[in-house]
């Protein structure tokens, strides 16, 4: 390997790339960045409708929180980081989260509503019945690339 390598996973998956073009982003793999050495999560990596929808996903879903969908994967990713982050947060919590995403057809009030079920103010009776356990059993998430551990 080269130090000309570009080396880094989208959902799991590695990908070189050797003597990339300093200009390129990651937009010409997915949607937007300049990387290495760094592993890149998206929406379709954490659940999909073709296998199984992450919490954050079905969440969003059942509360209408998606109409158009071009605020949703952001929302989406918004909320997924905040509970990796922690697993119980707070209202207050859950909306600094969501900021700088911005949604034009809902209002915001669904998005909150379906993601309020995550914070401790929601208190223990989760949609699935155990918040955290939820999580852990639905999550399709990429274990982190070992290569990319430091020790
Ligand atoms: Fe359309 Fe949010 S659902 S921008």
């Amino acid at each position: 390997m080269s130090s000309t390598t570009l080396i880094f996973y989208v959902n799991g998956k590695k990908i070189t790339e050797n003597e990339p073009d300093p200009e390129m982003t990651l937009l010409s793999v997915i949607f937007s960045v300049l990387l290495h050495g760094l592993a890149v999560t998206t929406g379709e990596g954490i659940g999909s409708t073709r296998d199984r929808l992450h919490p954050v996903q079905e969440r969003i879903a059942k509360a209408h929180g998606s109409q158009c969908g071009f605020c949703t994967p952001g929302m989406v990713m918004s909320m997924y980081a905040l509970l990796r982050n922690t697993s119980k947060p707070s209202m207050k919590e859950l909306e600094i989260a969501m900021q700088g995403n911005l949604c034009r057809c809902t209002g915001y009030r669904p998005i909150i509503e379906g993601y309020r079920t995550f914070t401790k103010e929601f208190g223990n009776e989760a949609v699935c019945g155990m918040v955290n356990l939820c999580l852990i059993i639905h999550s399709q998430e990429p274990i982190f690339p070992p290569e990319l551990k430091l020790n």
